[in-house]
């Protein structure tokens, strides 16, 4: 990783909970800068602790509320429940402006979460995008990687697939991808999250039907280098 991509702040809207917190321990452990957001400041306080722990005290991680690490940070990641989605986004929206917005939401509809429910805007992601307004890149990244391998050190048996506002916000965020330890593919404008966010709910009926905890998928028949 380059020195003036680990300069870069990257906060996890949500990082306390299962996605979030294993997002945030691998790009830690890749020398980025994290902060930790929470609706509650204490909880991200105490995540932020247990991550430097898992580091052996090294890294950088620290916790506080939702609009102070959007705030702070070059990149903001949203890591929270589709019904946490667009509260979430309202209370950042005001300190958006200029910054890189990664969206891992999955417009998942309890209880049939292994059918395809997508909302009026077409994904999650675009519902961002809407609700964002102007001036902030909007990707979409991380939907179908399960968090139960994120906390280990072991590499990820699942691929990526990176759409975005723009060439550039994509490639900034397949940095992520590599520095979390997984290979990731430029899938297109932000109108492809539509497929990508949808495909969960298929590896969700796939764990289902075949005993499975993390399935994921794979491109074949091109290199991404
Ligand atoms: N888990 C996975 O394997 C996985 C994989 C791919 C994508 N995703 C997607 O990533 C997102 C997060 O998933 P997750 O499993 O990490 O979720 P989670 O652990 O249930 O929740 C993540 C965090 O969101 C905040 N939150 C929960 N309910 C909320 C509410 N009603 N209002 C506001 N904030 C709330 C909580 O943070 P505070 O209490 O600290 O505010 C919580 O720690 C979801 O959209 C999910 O579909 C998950």
């Amino acid at each position: 990783m380059d020195k003036e991509t680990l300069m870069l702040t990257v906060a996890v809207l949500g990082g306390t909970g299962k996605e979030g917190k294993g997002l945030a321990y691998r790009w830690a452990k890749a020398g980025y800068k994290i902060l930790i957001g929470s609706r509650t400041p204490e909880k991200a306080v105490s995540t932020a602790a247990e991550i430097i722990e898992m580091m052996d005290g090294s890294g950088s991680v620290v916790g506080m509320s939702n609009p102070e690490a959007a705030e702070q940070a070059d990149i903001v990641v949203l890591t929270v429940p589709y019904s946490a989605h667009r509260d979430t986004l309202e209370a950042i929206k005001d300190v958006m402006k200029g910054k890189l917005f990664v969206d891992v939401t999955v417009p998942l509809v309890p209880p049939k979460v292994s059918k395809v429910q997508m909302p009026p805007a077409g994904s999650a992601a675009q519902e961002a995008k809407e609700l964002l307004g102007e001036g902030v890149e909007i990707v979409a990244s991380f939907q179908n990687v399960s968090h139960e391998h994120l906390l280990g050190e072991a590499s990820v048996d699942c691929d990526v697939l990176v759409t975005g506002t723009s060439k550039n916000a994509r490639h900034e965020v397949l940095k992520l991808v590599e520095a979390a330890g997984l290979i990731g593919w430029d899938a297109g404008p932000i109108e492809n999250s539509v497929v990508v966010e949808g495909l969960t709910s298929v590896l969700i009926y796939i764990n289902k039907q075949y005993g499975s905890t993390h399935s994921g998928i794979r491109i074949t028949g091109a290199d991404n280098k």
